[in-house]
């Protein structure tokens, strides 16, 4: 999905630059370009790099599964 549509960048471009170590909107402005013509797109922006770095902050663990004594 188009977060910014100014500058054509997706959430997955941002999720990708999150996963290359962006952490700040401003960074994010200068690698991608999100946000550096009219702004509107830069809570959206913020948010989803908030987002990511909390995901991996902290990992799922993958729990077994216990069967219903049924
Ligand atoms: S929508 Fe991102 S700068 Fe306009």
């Amino acid at each position: 999905m188009f977060v910014c549509i100014c500058n054509g960048v997706t959430d997955s471009q941002i999720r990708q630059a999150a996963a290359n170590g962006c952490r700040e909107v401003s960074e994010l402005t200068m690698r991608t370009g999100c946000g550096a013509t009219c702004g509107s797109c830069m809570d959206m922006a913020a948010g989803l790099l908030d987002a990511y770095h909390a995901r991996a902050a902290s990992p799922v663990i993958d729990l077994p599964l216990i069967a219903s004594a049924a």
